[in-house]
């Protein structure tokens, strides 16, 4: 990576700001329900703080608070575990760019500080300059660590890179080594399995990946669209009736690139979500049914293309995992991923990451990205604003050499 990491700094006696990604789930008691985002920036903040730092001020959003102060979206609760995982004080401040907050970081004996919410402040998604030089007026080096928020151009992401020189932490910098690489430089074959509820969340991926696959899976709700498309009965599935030609186009790509498509062709149906009493499976979908995971003979199929893998990526669920009954399919590509040797395996965030994690499988694969809509956005080929305005080491060299800042 040709951007400034923190490996690159000399810490000792500066005071670092680091964009972290705490944006974890929280339930009515404001209990911490997953907390492998606070898990996956211990290594930064390990290493910083083993340099001798004079400062270490973490910020992050939580949740979508739109501007207002919202008193269940604070982060007590995640500065709480935070110093768990530190086995240190943190100072845990109610606000992140009120006048008093400087001078409660100065006066403050811990090293460890967390700032209150950022998007309490609606300049924080505005990123409007102002309050991203407040941001950065409270620290020498702006660290970047929240790889889930790499795809927002927000004050505490891109803004504050205007100010202050600006690193990549470790676990933005293993994202992007992993996807990049993955996606890229994949050992062949690489197949990739896609599913979800819609094609219309995934065109850009499924483009970019038609260039770069050998092979590519499609479950999940999205494979209905395919299915009609074919002129197949998908009777009350969940199916995109205005992207049937653009599943035509794709399905005529892949071909002319010499893609393996692979769609589901047996399912567990049932008469609705809700009517798990009426599950079956099933090659057909009459109407008045609706397929909510695939079924066994797709599992066999889908595991036998898997097997020639040398890099598989894993985006979106193969049925409604989240409800017993129609999770084998899910389960059952997650558990035979989990058997495969000298493979890479690498599962984007979101539903892929939370259903792996769910069947205690997350250990077993290579990667498990933290990030759903930013590992989307780098696996569909863009540029992150949170990574692009990083500074380029080359630049820092300079910086240091001239003592300015
Ligand atoms: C996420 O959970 O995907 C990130 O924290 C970004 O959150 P956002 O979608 O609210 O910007």
């Amino acid at each position: 990576m040709n951007k400034l990491t923190i490996k690159d700094v000399s810490w000792k006696g500066k005071k670092a700001i680091i964009r972290v990604d705490f944006n974890v789930p929280v339930d009515e008691k404001l209990r911490i329900t997953d907390d492998t985002r606070i898990k996956a920036s211990l290594p930064t903040l390990e290493y910083i703080l083993k340099q001798s730092p004079s400062k270490v001020i973490l910020m992050s959003h939580l949740g979508r608070p739109k501007g207002k102060f919202v008193e269940s979206l604070r982060l007590t609760p995640v500065g709480v575990r935070l110093q768990e995982y530190l086995k240190e004080k943190v100072l845990i401040l109610d606000d992140c760019v009120a006048p008093k907050i400087k001078e409660a970081i100065d006066k403050s004996k811990e090293r460890v500080v967390l700032l209150e919410n950022l998007r309490f402040y609606k300049e924080e998604e505005g990123n409007d300059p102002v309050f991203a030089q407040q941001l950065a007026s409270l620290a020498d080096i702006f660290v970047n660590d929240a790889f889930g928020t790499a795809h927002r151009a927000h004050a505490s992401t891109e803004g504050i890179t205007h100010y202050l020189p600006s690193a990549a932490g470790l676990l933005m910098e293993k994202e992007i080594n992993y996807l990049d690489q993955a996606v890229n430089y994949p050992k062949r074959p690489f197949v990739v399995i896609l599913g979800g509820a819609k094609v219309s969340d995934k065109i850009l991926l499924i483009e970019n990946l038609l260039n770069k696959a050998d092979a590519i899976i499609i479950g999940g709700g999205m494979a209905y669209t395919f299915l009609k498309a074919q002129g197949k009965n998908v009777g009350n599935s969940i199916c995109e009736k205005d992207k049937l030609d653009l599943a035509r186009t794709i399905l005529k790509k892949a071909q002319e690139k010499n893609v393996k498509m692979e769609l589901s062709s047996d399912f567990a149906i049932a008469k609705g979500f809700d009517a798990v009493e009426t599950k079956r499976i099933s090659d057909e979908i009459p109407d008045g049914w609706e397929g909510l995971d695939i079924g066994p003979k797709t599992i066999e199929r889908f595991k036998k293309v898997l097997s020639t893998a040398k890099t598989v990526i894993w985006n979106g669920p193969m049925g409604v995992f989240e409800k017993d009954a129609f999770a084998q399919g899910t389960k059952s590509i997650a558990q035979y991923l989990a058997t495969l040797k000298d493979v890479t395996t690498i599962i984007g965030g979101g539903d892929s990451a939370a259903a792996v994690t769910k069947f205690g499988l997350d250990k077993a694969m290579t990667h498990i990205s933290t990030g759903g809509g930013a590992s989307l956005e780098l696996l569909e080929g863009k540029e992150l604003p949170g990574i692009k305005a990083l500074t380029d080491k080359e630049k820092y060299k300079e910086i240091e050499k001239a003592g300015i800042r």
